[in-house]
């Protein structure tokens, strides 16, 4: 059995069920359509920029595959994978609204047969089949247990996923404080943590995964990718 879950669920789903829809605008328009969209659209440029690398790294290997993606919002990175050559796409997100809105942008881009989209939540212990499992944005919103169950579900598959590096920016301290501490004292029952690059490590080995490399670029700021896509010719 899995662990129950360590916080309001209905709060997550709730937050991000206000949240999503405006979080992916700002992450993904091209064209931001105010002051405070262009802010965030600043702000979160690196988001936009780890979607782009962890694409790039998966690009040669999607031909006729299924790619999982654990947290995937309104499910813009499955759109890409599809339009990458993916066979078929398989979005988890613990938030209807954003499921909802995976759905329909399948619909608008034509994919809505070779995808599939379900409110899940990661940490549970389980994951579909698929040669690929991604995950960005997510295992900063996963308890110490949730991720540890989200890294043990990983053994045996394919992966890349992000996680945030306290590298000292500025970027990285407005994150940390707006993100980490605020939700800490205002966030009704919702959190957001930090696992260091050493305890994602720590914890990937418990769950018997070590040979992982991790990327950092510099247009991801702070954001890092973990993966073991190095091990595919093996
Ligand atoms: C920062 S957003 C990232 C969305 C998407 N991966 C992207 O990069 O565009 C985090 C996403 O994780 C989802 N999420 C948070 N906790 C989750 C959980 N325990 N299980 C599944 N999804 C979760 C949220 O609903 C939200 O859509």
């Amino acid at each position: 059995m899995p662990p129950p879950p360590p916080q309001d669920r209905q709060e997550m789903r709730r937050y991000w069920d206000e949240k999503i829809s405006w979080w992916a605008d700002s992450s993904y328009e091209e064209h931001p359509r105010g002051p405070v969209d262009r802010l965030m659209a600043h702000l979160r440029r690196s988001v936009h920029a780890r979607a782009v690398i962890a694409l790039e790294m998966l690009r040669p290997h999607l031909a006729g595959k299924t790619v999982v993606d654990v947290g995937c919002g309104n499910g813009h990175f499955l759109h890409c994978c599809l339009e990458a050559g993916a066979a078929h796409a398989v979005g988890i997100d613990i938030s209807p609204a954003a499921i909802e809105e995976a759905r329909s942008l399948a619909k608008r881009h034509g994919t809505a047969d070779r995808s599939e989209w379900h409110v899940g939540r990661a940490g549970d212990g389980t994951l579909p089949p698929g040669d690929f499992v991604t995950g960005f944005g997510l295992v900063d919103w996963l308890e110490k247990d949730e991720c540890m169950q989200f890294f043990k579900a990983l053994h045996g598959r394919h992966f890349v996923f992000s996680f945030s590096e306290m590298d000292g920016s500025f970027d990285e301290w407005v994150h940390y404080f707006y993100l980490i501490k605020r939700l800490e004292w205002f966030g009704n029952g919702v959190r957001a943590y930090h696992h260091p690059r050493r305890t994602i490590l720590r914890r990937l080995q418990r769950a018997s995964i070590d040979d992982v490399q991790v990327v950092a670029r510099r247009e991801m700021r702070f954001g890092r990718l973990v993966h073991n896509l190095h091990t595919l010719s093996r």
